[in-house]
């Protein structure tokens, strides 16, 4: 008798890598909000040694995993995990940089989640990142992507951006980056593997208010396995302010459509939600149908890995 069950997976187990990271072959749907996703090398790194070894050979670096369709074959790059020190968050004002009502901490990692910092910075009455409440992200995912709602946005709150690329460890400050609307600027694989935040001396109270009327927004989205909103909201000649993808695709006719096991949610039609056993396919075939149906240029917001072309739609 062996201890794995009939038709499981083999998998090796976790190695250490010659500088010590964790090196284990990992389903990736466990590390994603919508639950899908193949196998992988997943790299969990704490030190810079460490990720840099990582980026010796081809490799991609997945957050808090609450953008991404992956492939039902999963990737055959390595998949950086921030983990350790690079998880932790030391929120101590920095004396030497902290002066009057402006607050700059010591080191947040990359791989810190983000609704607890924010959680945190409440309870300490700071403010400035209370606008990105309830974005299910990792620190370093939310800075590479500029997540924000309508309340604020992640470069509202930074002072200093550490990033590591294959060509060595830089920091940069916001001013450094051409950073805008979901987009940091900063280039794809390379790595923020800590940040210092900048705030201001607030109230715990008073921040939670604004927690919470930013919180309203998120009333009428889905609960469901998603990887939050499909598309950006475009800013065309017609809609120069921005317009709801949201609100296009619910035009389209295309809230409750089905394509396989994935749905285009009744609650709000920008997301895309796992009804159980959905594939990468099924969303795929989804996303394909919105850009075909909504008559308005779109850009996807979720992150295919592999990157691909939509396929045509199959069965939705
Ligand atoms: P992942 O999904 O793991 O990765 C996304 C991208 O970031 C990939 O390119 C990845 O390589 C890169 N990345 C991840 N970590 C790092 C790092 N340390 N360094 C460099 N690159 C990195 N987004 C919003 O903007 N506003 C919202 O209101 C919002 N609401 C959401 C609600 C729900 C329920 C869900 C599921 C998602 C929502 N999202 C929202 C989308 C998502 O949370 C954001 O896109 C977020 O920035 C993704 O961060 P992540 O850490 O999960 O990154
Ligand atoms: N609307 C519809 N039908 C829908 C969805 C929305 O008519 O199916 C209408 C709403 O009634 C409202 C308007 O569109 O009048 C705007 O909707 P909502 O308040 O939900 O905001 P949104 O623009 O669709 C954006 C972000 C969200 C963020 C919310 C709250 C984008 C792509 N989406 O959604 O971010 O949480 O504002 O601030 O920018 C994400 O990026 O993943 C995400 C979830």
């Amino acid at each position: 008798m062996t201890g794995a069950s009939a038709g499981a997976p083999v998998r090796p187990p976790a190695a250490l890598s010659r500088t010590g990271a964790r090196v284990e072959r990992q389903p990736l749907a466990r590390f994603t909000t919508l639950g899908v996703g193949g196998e992988a090398e997943v790299w969990f790194v704490g030190t810079h040694e460490q990720l840099a070894e990582a980026m010796e050979q081809p490799y991609r670096v997945l957050g808090g995993g609450s953008n991404l369709v992956i492939a039902d074959e999963g990737v055959p790059e390595r998949v950086i995990r921030l983990s350790g020190p690079f998880a932790e968050r030391d929120l101590e004002p920095d004396p030497a940089l902290s002066a009057g009502d402006g607050v700059v901490t010591g080191w947040v990692g990359g791989g810190v989640p983000l609704p607890g910092l924010i959680r945190a910075l409440q309870k300490l009455g700071l403010s400035n990142l209370e606008g990105t409440v309830g974005i299910p992200a990792q620190v370093g995912g939310a800075v590479w992507m500029n997540a924000g709602t309508r309340y604020g946005e992640m470069f509202d709150g930074l002072h200093t951006i550490e990033i590591a690329t294959p060509a060595g460890v830089r920091q940069v400050t916001p001013d450094d980056l051409n950073w805008g609307y979901r987009n940091s600027g900063i280039p794809r694989n390379h790595v923020v593997t800590r940040v210092r935040l900048k705030l201001r001396r607030s109230t715990p109270e008073a921040v939670l208010e604004r927690m919470e009327h930013a919180d309203v927004a998120r009333k009428g989205q889905p609960k469901m396995k998603t990887p939050g909103c499909a598309f950006k909201n475009p800013r065309t000649p017609e809609f120069p302010d921005g317009v709801s993808a949201g609100r296009l695709i619910d035009q389209a006719g295309l809230k409750g459509t089905r394509g396989g096991h994935a749905m285009i949610s009744p609650d709000h039609a920008n997301f895309i939600v796992n009804l159980g056993g959905a594939t990468a396919a099924d969303v795929h075939a989804l996303l394909h149908l919105i850009r075909e149906r909504v008559g308005v240029a779109m850009e996807l917001e979720y992150e295919l890995w592999p990157e691909q072309a939509l396929s045509a739609p199959e069965r939705a």
